[in-house]
């Protein structure tokens, strides 16, 4: 049976039994293991020996694509059973997944990660527990998916910085502090995130922590000043997808005063992280955090693209456009575009240019995330798109087009598609242009240098003819 996630689904607290084949654990067939849902995480750390599996749950509840958390294609189901840690867990549900990892709610507290190859991150986040700027690993062991070996590990679950930042624009004076002392002690142990994105961070028990490792452990210690270039120039530029440009440069500001070279810097970050903890209105705000279940939509596209993207070109895209008047711009709840009370953050806008074009491109591509469409394509995926107005055009601008002669339609129609197209990412030539051409890097700092659409499309069509005849 198939259901969609309408909501952040949550797993079952249904009592489970556990499949013939497999040897008591916890439950057997006779006595059947009790969910987990609602227990404590387990007190044993550390490996077990009993075997662990997952299974597609026969009642699988798939999640849409915008509340996924990354692009790439699931490659295991949403919904599973699991013998993790001798016990069965029945029903459980997607919580995320990324470049290389799929991420699974097993409790409340828990999460357990699978990787279908060898991953450092449950040793790493082991050796470097008493930092206290790690999940917390409670167990790791191979696991069968069917024939496949996938490798899992099983983490406290902490609430990912992104999802609370959307939620909740003005918890920035937490998560920057916390993120900013969780890299500089991860540094302290020559761990480097490989992607600093928010995204890679989460909230537990009023605690930042690291939650996905990368790749970057066993580096050399560095300077503040090459620090700053190489680990904070693109945290900022990054984070200025979900914080404002104005806000940020306050903590722009008070990471250059924090100190001249990173020990004082540490200190500093460290004295400011426990007067934040220690002041109750944070605390509240952090506490009231852990039981929120964000419903907010994701951005798969902007995840899968963030860490390719030239950080001079982010920021130019994010200061110029994407928080700029049309921030007040997004869907209402009848999924029609309206200026609205609160601002949408300049990844929510990136998000809806991004999926809006390859939503159009998807059609008219063999392959749309290289294929250049030529004039007359172009032409064709407009005139749909705009006569498809009852999909986009607000219900209360179409009511007054009934009474209107046809050119003053044809010229209404005109003008709201031309303001539809302007108020994704408020320029209405760049959303053109990424139905030309696929949004990458590459195509981003075209549009950047060319003097206008015009020479953007002529240099990625010449640039597609002279790579084909090559
Ligand atoms: N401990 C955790 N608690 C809650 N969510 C998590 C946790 N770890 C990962 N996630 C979710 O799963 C996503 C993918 O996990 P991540 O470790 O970042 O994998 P990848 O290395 O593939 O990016 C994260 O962006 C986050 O949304
Ligand atoms: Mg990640």
């Amino acid at each position: 049976m198939k259901r969609v996630m309408s909501s952040a689904a949550s797993s079952s607290s249904a009592r489970a039994r556990p499949p013939a084949a497999v040897s008591t654990g916890v439950g057997s067939a006779e006595q059947p293991a009790t969910s987990l849902r609602s227990a404590e995480p387990p007190a044993v750390i550390g490996d077990i020996a009993a075997k662990w599996t997952i299974s597609a749950s026969l009642d699988q509840v798939e999640v849409p694509k915008n509340m996924q958390t990354h692009e790439r294609p699931m490659p295991l189901p949403f919904t599973i059973n699991a013998w993790i840690m001798g016990k069965f867990f029945e029903r459980r549900q997607y919580l995320g997944h990324g470049k290389s990892k799929v991420c699974y709610r097993l409790t409340d507290k828990l999460v357990l990660k699978l990787r279908d190859q060898r991953d450092p991150e449950p040793d790493l986040f082991r050796q470097l527990q008493a930092t206290g700027v790690y999940t917390k690993v409670h167990a790791s062991a191979q696991c069968q998916f069917g024939h496949e070996t996938w490798h899992a590990w099983v983490v406290e679950r902490a609430k990912p910085l992104d999802q609370i930042l959307k939620d909740y624009p003005a918890a920035s004076n937490v998560c920057i502090p916390g993120a900013v002392r969780a890299m500089l002690i991860a540094h302290l142990y020559n761990h480097i995130l490989s992607d600093n994105a928010l995204f890679n961070f989460g909230m537990v028990d009023g605690n930042v922590v690291i939650i996905d490792a990368g790749s970057r452990y066993g580096q050399p210690q560095l300077s503040k000043l090459r620090f700053t270039k190489k680990v904070m120039t693109p945290f900022w530029i990054k984070a200025q997808t979900l914080i404002h440009p104005a806000t940020l440069k306050c903590y722009r500001q008070e990471w250059h005063v924090a100190g001249d070279d990173m020990a004082t810097t540490l200190q500093t970050l460290e004295t400011r992280w426990q007067e934040l903890r220690s002041e109750r209105r944070h605390l509240s705000v952090l506490n009231s955090l852990d039981e929120r279940n964000s419903t907010t939509a994701k951005c798969p596209h902007v995840t899968s693209v963030i860490d390719s993207l030239d950080t001079d070109a982010l920021d130019w895209l994010t200061q110029t456009y994407l928080w700029g008047e049309v921030a007040e711009y997004g869907p209402s709840s009848d999924g029609y575009t309206r200026r609205q009370d609160s601002n949408y953050t300049a990844a929510h806008k990136l998000e809806q240019l991004i999926s809006e074009t390859h939503g159009q491109r998807v059609h008219h591509c063999n392959n749309p995330a290289e294929d250049i469409l030529d004039e007359a394509e172009l032409k064709v995926i407009l005139d749909a798109w705009k006569n498809d107005y009852e999909q986009w055009m607000r219900p209360e601008i179409l009511n007054k087009t009934w009474s209107m002669t046809a050119q003053q339609w044809h010229q209404t129609l005109r003008r709201a598609f031309r303001s539809h197209l302007f108020q994704m990412v408020g320029s209405y030539e760049m959303a053109i242009f990424f139905v030309v051409a696929p949004f990458n890097n590459e195509n981003l700092l075209v549009f950047r240098h060319c003097d206008n659409l015009e020479e953007s499309k002529a240099y990625v069509r010449k640039k597609n003819a002279n790579t084909r005849q090559a």
